[in-house]
């Protein structure tokens, strides 16, 4: 019987395709609409490499107005405000790049730590697919023009000093910023210095939409991160948009209205994108956490929020004004210390281009 269960595992894992299995060690579960997790495909735990040891607790080498030191040789007083600008230009125009500037953030910090590899197309090793093709990434990120219009313009003012891996920090809080209405105000220091390198099968490491609750808690530990943490930035899901194919498999499990809702949208394609929050989808609110109480999330990792376990957090976060915001202000900025490089680690620079190293 337990074979025969493992065997339709294997088999269903194949037919998801080859991304989701690479080579013995890679772990794409999360991100695959299997029955039952299959220890078969990821023997081993989440893998933390030297960048990964998780947040450093007081994020050394990071400070606020990094970049407005006068006597430091990373000067560039105008660096946040270019920033700024930008993602207030981006945002205006279309939200729904803010929420992809908010997620690039997340996924940089994830993989390798918050050091910009993931805007790299070339890297230091050769012959290598960078985390842009790994299955978490490809065809789904965005905003990746407004960090390449804010570094134009930054190496204008003042070449060579300001790292892509703060560009992706500052405007995270940017992003959050506009689109709370001015109500979340992320603290976030400067002084990230860049990677040089950058592997698809690295992604691995970040929680998919049918993690569970335990899956989600030890992706987010391995990364120096707290339950509670997890619980606060999953809040994130309250704008942006999300691909068909990544719930299609709930509807039964959703609120039937909002179920109905989403099958026309999808209308079996598994690749149309709809709004993840259908109260205010452009909006940073904590709208995300009285939709799980009402059963209308998208994804498993959303569901799965309704559990014993986080019942608490969700019916606070929802309830009481204010209380989800300053604990996501908090938690970005922890999330912004994540395996952090600074001036005088071993293969770092600051690049020219974000989208690839420096010769
Ligand atoms: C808890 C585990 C998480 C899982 C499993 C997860 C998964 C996903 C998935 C599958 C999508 C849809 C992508 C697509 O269809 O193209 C998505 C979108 C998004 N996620 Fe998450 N995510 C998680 C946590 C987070 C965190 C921590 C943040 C940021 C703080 C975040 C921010 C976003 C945003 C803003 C979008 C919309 C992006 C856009 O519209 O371009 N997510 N997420
Ligand atoms: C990931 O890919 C890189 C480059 O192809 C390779 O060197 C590395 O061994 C891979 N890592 C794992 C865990 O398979
Ligand atoms: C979640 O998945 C893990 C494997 O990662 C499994 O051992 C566990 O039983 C599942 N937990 C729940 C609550 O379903």
């Amino acid at each position: 019987m337990a074979t025969k269960l493992a065997a339709i595992i294997v088999l269903a894992a194949f037919l998801a395709g080859p991304a989701a299995c690479e080579g013995a060690s890679i772990c794409f579960n999360g991100w695959m609409r299997l029955p039952t997790f299959n220890p078969r495909l990821c023997a081993r735990g989440p893998r933390v490499n030297r960048w990964q040891r998780g947040a450093s607790p007081a994020g050394l080498g990071l400070s606020y107005g990094y970049y407005d030191n006068r006597r430091s040789t990373s000067y560039c007083p105008r660096a946040e405000g270019i920033v700024r600008g930008a993602v207030r230009e981006a945002v205006a125009a279309n939200p729904g790049i803010g929420a992809g500037l908010i997620r690039l953030f997340f996924h940089d910090c994830f993989v390798r730590g918050c050091d910009a590899s993931v805007l790299l197309t070339t890297t230091n090793s050769k012959n290598s697919d960078t985390e842009r093709e790994g299955p978490p990434n490809k065809n789904s990120l965005r905003g990746f023009e407004v960090i390449d219009a804010a570094k134009a313009a930054i190496e204008a003012a003042c070449p060579s000093r300001v790292s892509c891996a703060d560009i992706v920090a500052f405007s995270a809080r940017d992003a959050s910023y506009f689109l709370s209405n001015r109500r979340i105000n992320v603290p976030m220091p400067g002084g990230r210095y860049d990677g040089r390198e950058s592997f698809a099968n690295e992604t691995d490491q970040l929680p998919g939409p049918f993690s569970n609750v335990t899956e989600l808690q030890a992706s987010f530990a391995a990364k120096g991160l707290t339950f509670n943490e997890m619980v606060t930035l999953s809040g994130a899901h309250t704008i942006g948009r999300a691909s068909c194919r990544f719930f299609s498999s709930r509807f039964p499990e959703m609120e039937p209205a909002f179920a109905a809702k989403l099958r026309a949208q999808c209308n079996g394609n598994d690749n149309t994108n709809v709004n993840q929050d259908d109260v205010t989808p452009d909006v940073l609110d904590k709208q995300y956490y009285r939709n799980v109480i009402d059963r209308k999330v998208l994804f498993t990792s959303d569901a799965v929020l309704n559990s014993m376990e986080t019942m608490t957090q969700v019916i606070e976060n929802a309830n009481r004004a204010g209380t989800w915001e300053r604990k996501f202000e908090k938690a970005m900025k922890n999330m912004g210390k994540i395996g952090i490089k600074t001036r005088g680690d071993q293969g770092t620079e600051i690049r020219k281009v974000c989208s690839r190293v420096n010769n």
